[in-house]
């Protein structure tokens, strides 16, 4: 099948490779699902070869690797992380069994104890419990600190500090990161460390997908996904993954093999085959929804704050015209909103509920960039690790989905009405 390297991105998620460097499949139309746990390795050296090439942390099988057992690597997941590299811009690309897998191994390869992470205050609630359960008895040290704040940034900075961790935009609040500004700042702060010590910029892309930004461009080191949500779109399937420099690989493979959170072939290529191809077109139409929905919030008396990037009420709306950027160069604000309500005129708990019994349109759930439109409160569910004050919070948090803006708009209006 003749390549063209010069396709735009949306017709390479449509087509995908012919073949992988390490699995031939040029006559199927649609790319073969693998389901075999372990390999037959023809004679002992073959298979002793094998295990020393994931069994070290710097992978070097050249093209052609040596199957041994699904945990260690296997051909349909290994198309899946080729696509994901070619379209975040990376080198390559390893996935996990799920977004919380994926940000954990990352984090697990690179950090030892002694070493500090400086994280944006707000990220997703599981991530916040990492950093607060685990990280303290693992001895690594965690300061969250404004990654917009660059002097601030640069004063909480110290000689363990080993990476920046940070999503943009925010889950639930929105916030953008600057990250060619924190670029700049690393690069400064590198040119005085040796290799081992540099610091690393990590951003977790899941609300964005490289749909809307490709942060590699603006100089993040790696970028983290949760596949569950966006990226497969559908939500059936759970999955996450890190898209990172070639000298990441061998120990994040080997942090894989021995942690064992693998993503299941089934899902990698179900995610493959539905998900990646149709992202384009999803996040297309629920930006578009996701605009009208906004504007209509922020008419609403009832409503007290609406963020959404694409809003010209966006605190940080230049910097989401500059960062958030479609394959064709139009600006992507996603796909998703937050906004308050006015709490001494309605009650966030009984408008969620009324919506839960009435709306067709939304549906009261966690998880976000589904085909259907999800609402929940960040809060006391999905941010609740962030203790007592935050779950009093009544922000709302909407992922929109397929539906159209009118029913969802239609149903909004009901549920205010019902409860105020
Ligand atoms: C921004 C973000 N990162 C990571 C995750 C974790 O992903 P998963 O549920 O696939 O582990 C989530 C889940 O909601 C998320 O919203």
């Amino acid at each position: 099948m003749p390549q063209k390297p010069d396709y735009k991105a949306p017709p390479r998620l449509v087509h995908g490779p012919s073949h992988s460097a390490k699995w031939d499949f040029s006559h199927h139309v649609t790319p073969p699902l693998s389901s075999s746990t372990t390999y037959r390795l023809d004679y002992a050296k073959r298979g002793a070869r094998g295990f020393t090439e994931f069994g070290q942390p710097v992978y070097d099988h050249g093209e052609t690797p040596v199957y041994i057992y699904d945990r260690l690597d296997e051909p349909t997941r290994s198309i899946l992380e080729g696509e994901l590299a070619q379209v975040e811009g990376g080198e390559c690309c390893v996935t996990f069994a799920s977004g919380m897998a994926a940000i954990s191994g990352t984090l697990g390869s690179l950090l030892v104890p002694g070493d500090e992470v400086i994280t944006h205050p707000v990220v997703y609630g599981c991530t916040h419990s990492l950093f607060t359960n685990w990280y303290p008895r693992m001895g690594i040290g965690v300061q969250r600190v404004n990654m917009n704040d660059l002097t601030a940034l640069r004063e909480a900075t110290t000689e363990r500090t080993r990476v920046y961790y940070f999503e943009s935009p925010t889950n639930p609040t929105l916030e953008m990161v600057d990250i060619a500004a924190l670029r700049a700042l690393v690069d400064e702060l590198n040119a005085d460390r040796p290799v081992e010590a540099q610091i690393k910029i990590l951003i977790d892309n899941t609300f964005a997908t490289p749909f809307c930004q490709r942060p590699l461009e603006h100089g993040a080191d790696i970028v983290l996904h949760s596949l569950t949500k966006n990226l497969g779109g559908f939500g059936t399937e759970l999955g996450g993954a890190v898209i990172c420099p070639k000298e990441m690989l061998g120990k994040l493979l080997l942090y894989r093999k021995d942690f064992g959170a693998i993503l299941n072939s089934k899902s990698a290529w179900a995610i493959m085959v539905y998900g990646l191809p149709t992202l384009p077109l999803r996040l297309k139409r629920q930006q578009y929804t996701a605009m009208k929905v906004a504007r209509w919030l922020e008419d609403n008396a009832l409503i007290t704050q609406v963020t959404y990037p694409g809003l010209e009420s966006f605190p940080q709306a230049e910097l989401a015209q500059r960062q958030m950027r479609d394959f064709d160069g139009d600006f992507a604000p996603g796909n998703m909103i937050y906004f308050d309500l006015d709490s001494a005129r309605v009650d966030g708990m009984r408008f969620i509920d009324e919506l839960s019994s009435n709306a067709y349109s939304i549906t009261l759930a966690v998880s976000l960039g589904h085909t259907k439109t999800l609402i929940e409160l960040p809060g006391p569910m999905t941010h609740s690790s962030y203790g007592a004050e935050a779950q009093a919070a009544s922000a709302v948090r909407l992922s929109i989905g397929l539906e159209s803006p009118a029913d969802i708009i239609g149903d909004l209006e009901a549920a205010l009405h019902a409860v105020s």
